[in-house]
C-alpha cells in the first residue's frame, strides 16, 4: 500500500465514524466536494449539524467573552493607578524597609542560597527580580545617615539628622504617612523584628528629638500624644519599654504601665507570647486595635530563633497576620490600609558583622516580601508593595584579603553553612556559662570554648590564640565580635566598619508599573514623598495639628513642647545633643553603635559584676 493510496488523514475506524464523514473531511481539506444523493435522513441531520454548529458558536463567543474579561481583569492590576497616572479608588500598600541590607547582603545571600542548596548560577531571590530603583541615603548631619533620620526620610519625607524621630532639623515634629493615613480614613499597621520602639518604627506614629527616648515613643505609639491613637496594629518586640519599672522584665526609667494605658484608655487587645498570638485566628479572629509585643527586647536572629519557633513568630508570620487583620478590617470601607513591615536585624546583623546570622535575615525577609506579593495577587483590592533599606551596615564585601601575596578570588559560603547560631547567641551561651560557676579553669574554658564552636558555629580548626582572646575578651571588644570574625576570615567575608555606610541601596517594588516615581535612583526622602503621593495624603496638615497641639518631643521634663521649644532645644546643633546631656546614660562615651543597644550592653555589662561583654541576652 503506497502512501497515496491512504485516505488524507490516517484514522482508525470506530464505531462513530461513517465512510460518509471520512469522505467529507477529506472533501474539506481537499477542496473537492463529494456528491452524494441527499435523502431525508441527510436533510434532517443537516439542519441538526447546522443547530449544533450555532449552539457551539455561540457558546464559544459566550466562553470567549468570559476568559476575555477574566484575563482583562488580571492585566487591569494596576496597583490602584488610574489611566491618567493618578492614584484613584480604594488601595492599599505596603511598604517594607530591610534595615541596614546593602547591595553586597543581597549578593551574598544568593550565593549562600546556590551554594547550600544545589542551586544553579541563575537562582536568585523574589527581591531580586522586583528591583526598580536605588536609593541615596545621607542625612542633613552626616553622609552616613543612622535608621532615625533615614525613617524620617521615608515619613515625613524630609531629610533629618541622624537621631531625629520624625522631626526636622529644627526639632519641630513633621506629620508622618502612617498618621496622615488614619486621618484620611485608612488603617493601618507596623510589624518589626526588633523593639517596636526602635528608630524605624517609631518615626510612623511618634516624634522625638532623640531616638532613645524610648519611653516616651511608646507611650505616643498607642496613642497617648495629641492626635490619639493612629496605629490599628503593632506586631514586634520591645516589650520591656511597655512595662513600669516596677515590674519584672522592665526597661523604664519610670513607674508608667504603658499596657494598661494601651488597653484601658486606647482600647487595645494585648498579647505578650507567641501561643496566645497564635490563638488570635482560633478566638474569632484578630481583633483590632492590637498590641503583640513578643519579645522584650528584640526577636532573636533568624537563625537562632528556628531552634525556639515555638517563642518567638518569623517575620513572615507576622506580616501574615497583619495583612490578613488589616484586609479583613477594611472589607466594607472604601479605603483600605497603609502597612509598615520591617526586617529589622539585618541592620544588626552588619553590626555585629555576622555573615553567618546575616543571610537568614535577608532570606527571612526576602520570604516575607514574597508572602506580600501573594497577598497582593490574591485580594481583591488594588495595592502596592514598595521596600527599601534605610541604609547598608557593616561596609560589607564579598571578599577578604587575608594576607600579603595577592588574593585569591573566592568566598566561601561553606563557612556560614555550617553555622547554627550567630555569635550573639554563642555569647549568649558563653556568658551564662560564665555566671553559672565563676571559679572555671582556665582549661575548662577552653574546653568548653571548644564544644561551643563546633557545636554553635561549626568550626573545628580554631587556634588557642582564639580561644585565648575570647577567654580575655573585654567588653569594649567583646566574645560576640570574636566569634563573628572567626566566621568572616574563614569565609573571606569583609567588613569595613561595626557602624553603617554610605553606599546606595536598592529600592523594590510589587511592579515597576506600581511605583513609577522611585524607578531609577532618588534621594530617600523621595521615598516618603512617594508613599503620601500614592496614599494622597496630606502631611502638612498632620503638622500643623501636632505645632498646634504641642506633642511632647523630650522627655527632659524642663523642655517644653515642640510648638515652643525652648532654647534648649534650639541649641541642638549637632543630634548628639548638648554635651553632658542628662538623659544621655552614656555620656561622653556616644558612639553610633550605641543606637542599636549593643553599645549599651556592653557599657552596661562593663560597669556591673559581670565582666563577659557576652553582649546583648534575649
Ligand atoms: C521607678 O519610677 C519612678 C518614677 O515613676 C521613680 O521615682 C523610681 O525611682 C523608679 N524606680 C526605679 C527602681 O528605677
Ligand atoms: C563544616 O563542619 C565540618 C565538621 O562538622 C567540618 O568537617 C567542615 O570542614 C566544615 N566546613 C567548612 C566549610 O568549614
Ligand atoms: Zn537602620
Ligand atoms: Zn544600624
Amino acid at each position: 500500500m503506497t502512501r497515496s493510496e491512504e485516505p488524507l488523514l490516517a484514522r482508525p475506524t470506530s464505531p462513530n465514524s461513517s465512510v460518509d464523514n471520512i469522505d467529507e473531511e477529506d472533501a474539506l481539506l481537499t477542496g473537492q466536494s463529494i456528491h452524494h444523493p441527499p435523502s431525508k435522513f441527510a436533510r434532517w441531520r443537516e439542519i441538526g449539524v447546522f443547530v449544533w454548529a450555532l449552539l457551539a458558536t455561540v457558546a464559544v463567543v459566550i466562553l470567549a467573552v468570559v476568559y476575555q474579561h477574566e484575563t482583562s481583569i488580571q492585566q487591569r492590576r494596576t496597583g490602584g493607578w488610574g489611566p491618567d497616572g493618578n492614584p484613584t479608588g480604594k488601595r492599599n500598600m505596603i511598604f517594607m524597609v530591610s534595615d541596614g541590607m546593602g547591595p553586597t547582603s543581597l549578593a551574598m545571600t544568593r550565593n549562600f542560597r546556590q551554594h547550600t542548596s544545589g542551586l544553579p548560577i541563575d537562582d536568585i531571590l523574589v527581591l531580586d527580580r522586583h528591583l526598580i530603583g536605588s536609593s541615596r541615603t545621607r542625612s542633613t548631619s552626616s553622609l552616613i545617615t543612622d535608621s532615625a533620620a533615614g525613617a524620617t526620610a521615608f515619613s515625613c519625607g524630609f531629610k533629618s539628622y541622624n537621631g531625629a524621630i520624625s522631626v526636622l532639623p529644627d526639632h519641630t515634629p513633621c506629620g508622618s504617612v502612617l498618621e496622615a493615613a488614619k486621618k484620611a480614613g485608612y488603617m493601618t499597621g507596623l510589624v518589626v523584628t526588633t523593639r517596636i520602639t526602635d528608630a524605624t518604627p517609631a518615626c510612623f506614629a511618634a516624634h522625638a528629638n532623640r531616638r532613645e527616648y524610648e519611653d516616651l515613643i511608646a507611650e505616643q505609639m498607642i496613642g497617648h500624644y495629641p492626635l490619639g491613637r493612629v496605629v490599628d496594629i503593632m506586631i514586634g518586640g520591645g516589650r520591656c519599654h511597655f512595662l513600669p519599672n516596677t515590674t519584672e522584665g522592665s526597661c523604664r526609667a519610670d513607674s508608667t504601665d504603658v499596657v494598661a494605658l494601651a488597653q484601658e484608655k486606647y482600647g487595645f487587645h494585648y498579647v505578650d507570647n507567641k501561643a496566645d498570638f497564635d490563638n488570635l485566628e482560633a478566638e474569632g479572629g484578630v481583633k483590632l486595635p492590637l498590641l503583640a509585643l513578643l519579645a522584650s527586647t528584640d526577636i532573636p536572629y533568624e537563625i537562632d530563633r528556628v531552634h525556639v519557633s515555638d517563642i518567638y513568630p518569623s517575620e513572615s508570620e507576622m506580616a501574615e497576620v497583619a495583612l490578613k487583620a488589616l484586609s479583613a478590617a477594611t472589607k466594607d470601607s472604601d479605603k483600605g490600609f497603609f502597612l509598615m513591615i520591617e526586617g529589622s536585624r539585618i541592620d544588626h546583623a552588619g553590626h555585629g558583622n555576622d555573615p553567618a546570622a546575616q543571610v537568614h535575615e535577608v532570606m527571612a525577609h526576602d520570604k516575607a516580601f514574597a508572602a506580600v506579593l501573594k497577598f497582593l495577587e490574591k485580594d481583591t483590592t488594588e495595592g502596592i508593595l514598595v521596600s527599601t533599606s534605610d541604609h547598608e551596615t557593616g561596609g560589607l564585601a564579598a571578599a577578604r584579603q587575608l594576607h600579603q601575596t595577592y588574593p585569591m578570588y573566592r568566598w566561601y559560603p561553606g563557612v556560614l553553612a555550617n553555622a547554627s547560631h550567630s555569635a550573639e547567641w554563642m555569647s549568649s551561651a558563653w556568658g551564662e556559662y560564665l555566671h553559672s560557676s565563676p571559679d572555671r579553669s582556665r582549661e575548662d574554658k577552653s574546653a568548653k570554648l571548644s564544644e561551643l564552636l563546633k557545636s554553635g558555629l561549626g568550626i573545628v580548626d580554631y587556634t588557642q590564640d582564639e580561644i585565648d582572646a575570647i577567654i580575655d575578651a573585654k567588653p569594649i571588644w567583646p566574645p560576640s565580635y570574636l566569634f563573628a570574625d572567626m566566621i568572616s576570615r574563614r569565609a573571606q567575608i569583609g567588613w569595613s566598619t561595626h557602624g553603617h555606610s554610605a553606599v546606595d541601596v536598592n529600592i523594590y517594588a510589587s511592579s515597576p508599573d506600581h511605583a513609577p516615581g522611585l524607578v531609577g535612583n532618588h534621594e530617600n526622602s523621595e521615598v516618603g514623598e512617594f508613599i503620601a503621593e500614592y496614599l494622597d495624603l496630606d502631611l502638612g496638615a498632620v503638622t500643623e495639628e501636632l505645632k498646634a497641639k504641642g506633642v511632647k518631643t523630650s522627655s527632659s521634663t524642663s523642655t517644653s513642647s515642640s510648638g515652643s521649644s525652648t532654647n534648649q532645644d534650639q541649641d541642638w546643633g549637632e543630634w548628639m545633643g548638648p554635651p553632658g546631656l542628662p538623659v544621655n546614660e552614656n555620656g561622653p562615651l556616644v558612639h553610633l553603635d550605641e543606637y542599636h543597644g549593643d553599645f549599651k550592653h556592653r557599657k552596661r555589662e562593663a560597669e556591673s559584676s559581670l565582666d563577659c561583654g557576652c553582649g546583648l541576652k534575649h
